[in-house]
């Protein structure tokens, strides 16, 4: 259907003498002539296939419209300067080197707010319209199947305050009094640059970010450089690993910077707002050894550093961001160390589960968020034994029979309350039955084999039941679908749990 739009467009363009105005008005945004005229002519006949439209959205069952369909993305270069902080008015540049996965005559990026002041593909102008988050560009020239393809995209402006559509907070770029900070799980990345915003795109990615100073920029994975200039200053930041796009981070304040090592040799920098007290480290004093023991759990730990920032906001939230999780100061409780370092267990687990193996669609985020909860489980035995818990395993148990109006089963999430207590408690609670379904040895060897399956990649839940049944060589379906599905937690008769 949409190709047969841009066809109609082509001739427009081909009978129209005014060709310009024609072509410039169809497609909402204006083009330069040349553009116009060259696009006109349609190599399709000639091989007798013709290029498609890329499909706007990936298909996620809850939410269709995130991501775009017709390439994948291999590396994204963000090139942001900041000119101003307390509004933050960028003037930015994003590079985005893809593949086409069909003949592509259009494709679309997810993109909200901002001026764009121009599109190249393959170093060429590109024509390109918006509508509501998609832009959709048409290159001068077909893409070809299978081939690379380069997008420059030019913009500036103020992010738009952007609301989640999956829970009722701000989401994306979001400045704050002295700086700012990014939270995008799921939906926030189109808040400050074009992307193909969905977990089954993967991408490298440079950041390349310019503040005024003494302001400082803390992003993914390593600071490679830092270049002065004048009273400006440069942070070029590089991935070394694929990544969500939700897990993109760019964070601007005054930080003071803790580096450490874990017994293993896996490099940390924390990153605390420099107005913190001392004591705010106290939680994340641990991480070190947290990340020897889950690459003992799981699997080597999967990048190349690790570390968490605490900004001077309140956020009700954290967030795993790839190499760099992100907490607001609420998050910290000063009086509860151990309580808040189960916090900093969870956002570390998620590297693996979560950041290494992401979801393949959002209706899995159990996957994500109750192996996290059950981390602090797993953290919580480490520590203090079996015992503990199973103390544990009964509180999260009977919090989940005290809010079951408020839980829906974890392998069902709304669409508009995506983080609800069902995927976190109850998920990991699955995890739990599980355990206690096939024994220690096989459940462990179950989250082995499964991380080592689909690191760097995604998994849906049936990827995970799938191995649980490999390796336990137990037909798990009934199990799965009474802990996943079910309109009520199913009781746990060997800890003399369940729904009174
Ligand atoms: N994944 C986060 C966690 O570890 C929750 C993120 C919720 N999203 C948000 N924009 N606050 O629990
Ligand atoms: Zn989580």
């Amino acid at each position: 259907m949409k190709n047969n739009n841009h066809i109609q467009i082509f001739l427009a363009c081909l009978l129209t003498v005014s060709m310009t105005m024609a072509c410039g008005q169809l497609s909402g945004e204006s083009v330069s002539p040349s553009v116009a005229i060259t696009a006109v002519i349609v190599p399709e006949e000639a091989v007798g296939v013709e290029p498609s439209a890329g499909t706007s959205g990936l298909g996620d069952s809850l939410y269709p419209g995130f991501g775009n369909g017709g390439y994948d993305v291999d590396h994204y270069t963000l090139d942001i300067v900041v000119n101003d902080v307390a509004t933050s008015n960028l003037s930015a540049s994003t590079t985005i080197e893809a593949s086409a996965l069909q003949d592509l005559r259009s494709f679309n990026l997810d993109f909200v707010g901002f001026i764009i002041n121009g599109i190249t593909v393959n170093g060429e102008p590109a024509d390109y319209y918006r509508k509501g988050q998609e832009v959709t560009i048409t290159p001068l020239k077909p893409l070809v199947d299978g081939q690379p393809f380069t997008v420059v995209i030019k913009y500036m402006g103020s992010p738009e305050e952007m609301q989640s559509v999956a829970l009722p907070v701000q989401t994306g770029w979001v400045t704050v009094d002295g700086g700012s900070f990014v939270l995008s799980e799921p939906d926030g990345s189109a808040s400050f640059y074009p992307v193909n915003d969905h977990p089954r795109d993967k991408a490298t990615y440079t950041f390349r970010v310019t503040v005024p100073n003494p302001l400082e920029v803390a992003a993914n994975g390593m600071l490679i450089e830092t270049l002065e200039k004048g009273d400006k200053t440069t942070f070029v930041f590089e991935t070394r690993d694929p990544m969500a796009s939700y897990l993109a981070t760019i964070n601007i304040d005054e930080f003071d910077v803790e580096n450490m090592q874990s017994d293993n040799g896996i490099p940390i920098r924390n990153y605390y707002s420099t107005e913190l007290p001392a004591e705010v480290r106290k939680p994340f004093a641990r991480q070190g050894e947290m990340l020897d023991y889950f690459s003992e759990v799981y699997g080597q730990y999967p990048f190349e550093v690790y570390g968490s920032m605490v900004m001077n906001t309140e956020f009700e939230s954290a967030l795993e961001n790839q190499t760099l999780s992100i907490y607001g100061i609420d998050m910290i409780d000063y009086e509860d160390v151990e309580g808040t370092e189960l916090t900093v267990a969870h956002e570390l687990s998620h590297q693996w589960f979560g950041d290494s193996v992401s979801v393949a669609d959002w209706s899995d985020i159990w996957l994500n968020e109750g192996f996290a909860t059950y981390a602090e489980g797993l953290w919580i035995e480490h520590l203090n034994g079996r015992e503990a818990l199973d103390d544990w395993v009964k509180s999260q148990y009977a919090d989940v029979v005290d809010n079951q109006a408020y839980y829906p089963a974890p392998g069902k999430p709304p669409a508009d309350d995506l983080f609800n207590g069902g995927v976190y408690v109850w998920g990991g609670l699955t995890l739990h039955a599980l355990r206690l379904e096939v024994g220690d040895e096989i459940f462990f060897e179950i989250l082995k084999t499964y991380f080592e399956r689909y690191k760097n990649g995604n998994a849906a839940t049936d990827d995970f039941t799938a191995v649980a049944e490999d390796v336990s060589g137990k037909e798990l379906t009934e199990f799965f679908n009474t802990w996943l599905y079910n309109k009520e937690i199913p009781p746990i008769p060997v800890m003399e749990l369940g729904v009174e």
